[in-house]
């Protein structure tokens, strides 16, 4: 599904990339883990096609990245930590925009339901600028996956987000992860981690130092490997 190979990333002469090696399944749920500027939200800029790669090949779904951005635009759902939605609107205005954007058939029942799954159906038509954070974050994921995207890119999903708000974000997630669809979610968050992805990415100073999978929701396991490759503890 996602094949990276050697892939690099340079900006203002620093290395941001630092040859990633990466390969993805179709239906895989992976946390990317790291310090903060390891590089994690680069990698996902990448794949969501919003800045080129300096060197390396990307395919997804058999695609070449650079050739192909439209045709991959429209397979992912991308959830950046600003919420891309215009304020002025409600939600049920902001989903029936973007639905449209992306030629989503019956697209007022569709933005209907998704707003009441992130159970925010009392407030569909007040502006979404009236909201707090976690309300927020909820339209935008619901915005995030309008279109049936085949692959979720999530950066920092759970950040600010109160006990109610995460677990309907992680009802999201997983009820997307049932349908088929790959997700990954940079976070540095590791009880949800643990909680809803199958794999782990540690990303460090702009590589991949391990990749792992995590079985029975083990906390534990994450946390040991994150300090052990992180923070020196052994
Ligand atoms: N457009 C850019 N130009 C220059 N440096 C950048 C740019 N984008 C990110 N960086 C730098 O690259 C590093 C990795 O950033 P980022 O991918 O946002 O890290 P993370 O998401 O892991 O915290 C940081 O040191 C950041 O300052
Ligand atoms: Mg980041």
């Amino acid at each position: 599904m996602i094949e990276i190979k050697k892939l690099t990333k340079q900006a203002d002469n620093k290395l941001i990339l630092r040859g990633v090696d990466l390969s993805i399944k179709k239906g895989e749920t992976v946390a990317i883990l790291g310090p903060n500027g390891a590089g994690k939200s680069t990698l996902l800029k990448v794949l969501a096609t919003l800045i080129k790669p300096t060197s390396g090949q990307v395919l997804v779904n058999g695609l070449e990245l650079r050739k192909n951005q439209i045709k991959i635009k429209n397979l992912l759902g991308y959830l950046p930590h600003s919420s891309l939605l215009y304020e002025h609107y409600s939600p049920f205005e902001n989903l029936v925009f973007f639905g449209n954007i992306y030629g989503v058939k019956d697209v007022e029942q569709k933005a209907r339901k998704l707003i009441k799954g992130v159970d925010l159906s009392f407030f569909l038509n007040e502006p979404v600028k009236n909201f707090s954070r976690g309300m927020i974050q909820r339209v935008a994921i619901a915005r995030a996956i309008i279109h049936d995207p085949e692959i979720l890119l999530l950066d920092e999903p759970h950040t600010g987000l109160d006990q109610g708000a995460i677990s309907i974000l992680n009802n999201v997630i997983l009820a997307m992860k049932k349908k088929g669809t790959t997700t990954l979610m940079v976070t540095h968050d590791f009880k949800q981690a643990a909680e809803i992805c199958d794999r782990v990415l540690i990303v460090k100073n702009g590589r991949i130092v391990d990749d792992f999978a995590i079985e029975n929701c083990n906390l534990g396991f994450v946390t040991e490997k994150y300090e052990f490759q992180v923070e020196g503890v052994s």
